[in-house]
């Protein structure tokens, strides 16, 4: 199992999903690997020092001599490890212009160690580019976190378009988990409204559990520590592990 946590929107919580799900999945006793896809790091610097890093997934994309297995560090808690990213990264597109399977890069390289890991979660960087189309490619599954805003559903369309283009050839079988509400506010209508929304567009697909608004999954990836460890008692560790089995049900 691939899951791509994939939005092009900044900032709608691409990131806390991916760090919190591969830890409540790792957990849960499945050795599990979060790929950080996106240049700003921000996965890799949740659970990593990043200035110990020497190679990252910027190498893994552009040389053929560097594997995943090269770059995978092993996070602090049990059965997570992390595929890093680097700033680097930002100029990967440039790098690889013209070569014919710049799509195909990650599933290519996630093949060869794939059966080391039972779940990969993939944090995508916020834009359809190379990056995001190759985590596409590689997943089995997509997740798509939405954040509970006024803007919530623009830029959907764009989504939804670049899903079927991986489709119609290169990934045919990927499948649109669901859509999971992030930093959601119960107390106000406007949050109920957005919800409405959401649930009118995407209906069975949205996830039940939502996450609310949590000061503590904010502060989590300071202290290098999922929600899990850090904050085992607070709202958010309960809506992500409940999340996790939700997602587990769906497969
Ligand atoms: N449930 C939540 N409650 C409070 N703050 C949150 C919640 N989820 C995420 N945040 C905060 O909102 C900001 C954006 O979240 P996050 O980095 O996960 O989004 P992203 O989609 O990965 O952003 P980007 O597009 O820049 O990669 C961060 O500061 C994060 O700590
Ligand atoms: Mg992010």
């Amino acid at each position: 199992m691939v899951i791509a946590i994939a939005n092009q929107k900044g900032g709608v919580g691409k990131t806390t999903t991916a760090i919190n799900l591969a830890a409540a999945f790792a957990l849960r006793n499945k050795r599990t690997l979060l790929i950080d896809l996106d240049p700003q790091a921000n996965s890799t610097m949740s659970y990593l020092d990043i200035t110990t890093i020497e190679r990252s997934m910027y190498d893994v994309f552009v040389d053929s001599a560097v594997g995943m297995a090269d770059v995978i560090r092993p996070a602090s808690q049990e059965n997570l490890w992390v595929a890093p990213s680097r700033i680097a990264l930002a100029k990967l597109e440039a790098r690889l212009v013209g070569e014919l399977d710049s799509h195909f890069k990650l599933k290519d390289k996630l093949a060869l160690v794939a059966d080391r890991f039972d779940v990969v979660v993939i944090d995508c960087p916020p834009a359809l580019g190379l990056l995001t189309v190759n985590a596409l490619v590689a997943a089995t599954h997509l997740l798509i976190p939405i954040q509970s805003s006024y803007f919530a559903l623009e830029g959907t369309d764009d989504l939804l378009e670049t899903i079927e283009r991986v489709r119609t050839r290169a990934n045919p079988t990927l499948r649109i988990l669901g859509v999971v509400i992030t930093m959601h506010d119960k107390r106000t209508s406007l949050a109920r409204d957005i919800r409405a929304q959401i649930d009118k567009v995407f209906g069975k697909k949205v996830f039940r559990t939502v996450i609310t608004k949590s000061v503590r999954l904010e502060e989590s990836p300071a202290y290098k520590e999922s929600i899990f460890r850090f904050a085992p008692e607070s709202s958010g560790a309960t809506e992500y592990y409940r999340l996790c089995e939700e997602v587990i049900d769906r497969v």
